[in-house]
């Protein structure tokens, strides 16, 4: 019963996020018509900031809970790893913090092209957001990529004080945030439950900052 139940509220949930989205996506077509007549004011960029902020928890909700089929295609790493940089970088405009990586020459690999830049996306954010709020002198992120036996190793390694230990069990599961204001805790369920998809595996180990890997099937 309880199950039953818990699995009503999930659909209930999820029907009411996917039906919010567009009320939430239509304050900033209106703050723009308001623009347009003419009306200029701080508090117009104020609303299109929570209008953004509640929109991208929504979509962290609904990406969650859909489960799309991975559809592999040959990916070239070097253009999701710079995508998904410049997606963190869109949604991040807090720098500098120096993102760099490694050669990847033509390294390619079996991959749902959207996906794994949402994963490159989600990783570099929490790195970056890490790095400035523990106001990390020479903040730097070093994604790089090897092939090993019969994977891809990714990995995206930050310079900060690394994973909180209260944490480490327990930070790919969703709703688990720490030391951060407006944080869901989505971000890694997200990137898990991806490369999971891939019939991959990711882990997390601390070496002087935080250490990602990721590792997908060649
Ligand atoms: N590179 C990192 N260095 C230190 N802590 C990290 C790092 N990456 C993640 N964490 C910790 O793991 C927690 C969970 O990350 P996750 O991305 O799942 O959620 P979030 O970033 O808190 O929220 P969201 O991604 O939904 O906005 C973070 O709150 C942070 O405390
Ligand atoms: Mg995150």
């Amino acid at each position: 019963m309880q199950r039953e139940k818990l699995s009503a509220v999930g659909k209930a949930v999820s029907m009411m996020m996917h039906d919010l989205r567009s009320p939430i996506k239509n304050i900033k077509v209106l703050t723009g018509m308001m623009r347009d007549e003419g009306i200029q004011s701080d508090w117009l960029d104020m609303v299109d900031q929570c209008g953004e902020q509640a929109s991208a928890i929504f979509e962290d909700f609904l990406d969650f809970i859909r489960e799309n089929p991975v559809r592999k295609v040959p990916v070239k790493l070097e253009k999701v790893i710079e995508e998904g940089i410049r997606l963190a970088e869109s949604k991040n405009t807090r720098l500098p913090v120096t993102i760099q990586v490694g050669d990847l020459g033509d390294l390619t690999v079996p991959g749902d092209e959207s996906k794994l830049k949402r994963c490159i996306m989600n990783l570099v954010c929490n790195a970056v957001e890490a790095l400035q709020d523990q106001k990390v002198a020479n903040a730097h992120i070093d994604i790089s990529a090897a092939v090993g036996d019969g994977t891809m190793l990714i990995s995206i390694r930050d310079n900060g004080k690394g994973i909180p230990a209260d944490i480490h069990k327990t930070l790919f599961e969703p709703f688990v945030t720490r030391q951060k204001n407006n944080g869901t805790g989505l971000g890694l369920a997200i990137v898990k439950q991806y490369v999971i998809a891939h019939g991959g595996e990711i882990w997390v180990e601390n070496d002087n900052g935080a250490v990602f890997t990721i590792a997908l099937p060649l």
